[in-house]
Formats: structure tokens, C-alpha cells, sequence
């Protein structure tokens, strides 16, 4: 078969997707519409040529533009469960789910809406299409720490139901560093979620010192400019970053995929994955970010293997659960083949 074929058809699990940056221009429209509200497109095709950026701020004022249709709970929870549609369509067992909460706090929805919104998406993606999703509610590094580190302590009533397993820490990278919200993170660890953080996107490696070091985080989505210093790679032996290639490109992380630094790490040992981070807003869902990576760096199939792979092991999912779709996985690639 063909290599679009061959991921298409992959299980897969994916660590990176942000609720708010999944909305899709039809999505949007549709709740605008519903809300009497306007957007900064009218079309599909408008909002396609509106999503280009400069850098990560351009983005986030587009994102922020468009979410600001969002206004209630039925809306989280439509917007979850078209989140559990498009798994489904990609063959996509296992979502981590990041969760705006501030963003959508400062928007006037409130804590417990997002969450009974959230839950409700996340069984409906269960039973009507049998993907799993997990929460991870995000910190915004622009916020004040003590609105963080309240957030962090609202989120205990919800973690059953939206199976909470981790606090991120997202927006704006540069000039916000981790450990402004080190008391958020020390709480959150407390209360025994992982930690992770957005970080080595639009600042440097200093900021991925800080997100392990001062904030105490165990993963970083992105992670990708830890090439820049060789010391911090071989720090990040064991430390899993969760890498959205076509998102790098869009925000002019790197100029293009032959620089991109995945094969990089890869070959130095660092545990990534491959993930979409806001497909509609960067033009590539999962599937193709993985075509991407393996046309570009011409990946063999043990390679693609083992990325699929540490999808699933390096999530946050329960290892009873990884079992079954790693079985699942390695049954795929032993019947199946592609060419490039
Ligand atoms: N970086 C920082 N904040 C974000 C991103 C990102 O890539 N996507 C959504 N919020
Ligand atoms: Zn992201």
C-alpha cells in the first residue's frame, strides 16, 4: 500500500491536541451563527487564507479570534465529540486532550461548565466512536500565578470524569518563564498530575532547563530547539517531548522540514512522538504530520514503528490499556507494508 495508506490505517495515539485549536473554520462558523457573533473569516476558504503567521503570537491572536465563539458548555462538548469523530476517521485510539481553562474562563465560561462540557464530549466519544480521551488542563504562562495555581486547585472535583492525568503550561513562551508558576506545578504535583510544559518553540533551551528544572515538569510538548545545546539533549535521555512538526513549520520554528530537528533527536535517543498541536490552524492533521516526517527524512518502517509506538508507552494512559493497542500496533505493521 501506499505510505498515506499505511498511517492513515496505523493505530495511533496522540499526546498533543488542543481542544480550543481543533475548532474547525466550519465548526466555527457554525457556533458563530448560533451565538449572532462574526469571525475574522465568513468562508472555509477565507479562514485557510487567514491562518498564516509569522511567529506564535500571530497565532494565538487567531486562535483566541476564533475561539472566542465558543461560549458555553454544549459547545465544549460538540466540539469534544467532533474531536472524537476526526480520531476515529484517522484511526486514532488515544487522545490527550489540552484544555484552555483560562482561555476559556476569561471568555465567561466557567471552570465547571468547560468540565461537564468536556465530560460530556469524552463519552461520546467512547460509545459512539470507542476513542479514549484524557485531559490536560493548560496553565497559560501569561496569567498571574496565583490564577494558576487557583485553577490547579479547582480542578479536583473533575478528575474522575474527565480523567485529568496531567497540568500543562502553554501561550506565549518568551519572556514568561516556567517557574513564574513553580507553585502552580508544586501543587499540581502534590495532588499527584504529571507535569508537562510547552517549551523550546519560540524560546530556546533555557527555557526547557526551566520547565525541568524550576517547574519540575517530566515531559515538554515541542521541545524541538533542545538541539541547540548539546548538554540538554543528552538531559533529555528520558524526557519525552511531544513534537508537532507541521506546527513548527507554520509558526517559522524552522523553515522547513529538511531542518526540522525530529531525526535529530531521534537519533540521539530522546523519546518523542509525532502529533497534530491545532490541525485546522496549521493546515495538517495527524496523519499527515507523520507523512511528512517519513517522505522528508525517508524513515524506515522500524523507525515509523517505534514513533507510533512511543505514542502509546510514553503516555499517560494506564500500561493495562497500552498493552492492547501496542499488541494491536505490532499486529499492523506485521501485516502490513508500504512503499515510499
Ligand atoms: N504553543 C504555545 N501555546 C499554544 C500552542 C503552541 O504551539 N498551541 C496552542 N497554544
Ligand atoms: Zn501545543
Amino acid at each position: 500500500m501506499t505510505l498515506q495508506e499505511f498511517i492513515s490505517g496505523m493505530p495511533k495515539a496522540e499526546n498533543h491536541i488542543h481542544q480550543d485549536g481543533a475548532t474547525s473554520p466550519e465548526s466555527a462558523l457554525y457556533l458563530a451563527e448560533r451565538h449572532g457573533m462574526t469571525l475574522p473569516f465568513s468562508t472555509p476558504e477565507e479562514a485557510a487564507q487567514r491562518f498564516q503567521y509569522r511567529n506564535l503570537g500571530d497565532f494565538i491572536r487567531m486562535i483566541d479570534a476564533t475561539n472566542a465563539v465558543i461560549q458555553d458548555e454544549e459547545d465544549i462538548a460538540y466540539l469534544v465529540t467532533e474531536l472524537g469523530r476526526d480520531a476515529a476517521t484517522q484511526n486514532i485510539r488515544y487522545r490527550e486532550v489540552m484544555l484552555s481553562c483560562d482561555f476559556h474562563e476569561r471568555t465567561g465560561i466557567s471552570l465547571d461548565a468547560q468540565m461537564r462540557g468536556f465530560i460530556q464530549g469524552r463519552e461520546a466519544a467512547k460509545t459512539q466512536f470507542g476513542v479514549e480521551f484524557a485531559c490536560i488542563p493548560e496553565l497559560d504562562r501569561t496569567s498571574p500565578p496565583e490564577r494558576n495555581l487557583s485553577l490547579v486547585n479547582r480542578l479536583e472535583p473533575w478528575r474522575k470524569d474527565a480523567n485529568i492525568v496531567a497540568v500543562g503550561l502553554d501561550s506565549a513562551e518568551a519572556g514568561y518563564p516556567a517557574h513564574r508558576h513553580k507553585e502552580a506545578f508544586r501543587r499540581a504535583r502534590e495532588l499527584g498530575y504529571y507535569l508537562t510544559a510547552h517549551a523550546g518553540e519560540a524560546y530556546g533551551p533555557v527555557s526547557i532547563w526551566d520547565s525541568l528544572d524550576e517547574a519540575g515538569c517530566g515531559r515538554i510538548d515541542h521541545g524541538v530547539r533542545a538541539v541547540e545545546d548539546p548538554e540538554l539533549v543528552n538531559r533529555l535521555d528520558h524526557i519525552f517531548l511531544t513534537v508537532c512538526p507541521l506546527s513548527n513549520l507554520a509558526l517559522k520554528v524552522f523553515p522547513d522540514m529538511e531542518h526540522h530537528s525530529i531525526k535529530q533527536l531521534m537519533d540521539a535517543g530522546v523519546p518523542v512522538s509525532i502529533n497534530s498541536d491545532d490541525p485546522p490552524f496549521f493546515c495538517g492533521d495527524l496523519n499527515e504530520n507523520y507523512e511528512a516526517v517519513v517522505r522528508t527524512f525517508r524513515l524506515a518502517k522500524p523507525e515509523l514503528h517505534a514513533l507510533a509506538k512511543s505514542a502509546f508507552t510514553n503516555s499517560y494512559a494506564p500500561q493495562t490499556m497500552v498493552n492492547g493497542w501496542i499488541q494491536e500496533l505490532d499486529d499492523y505493521f506485521s501485516e502490513n507494508d508500504f512503499i515510499l
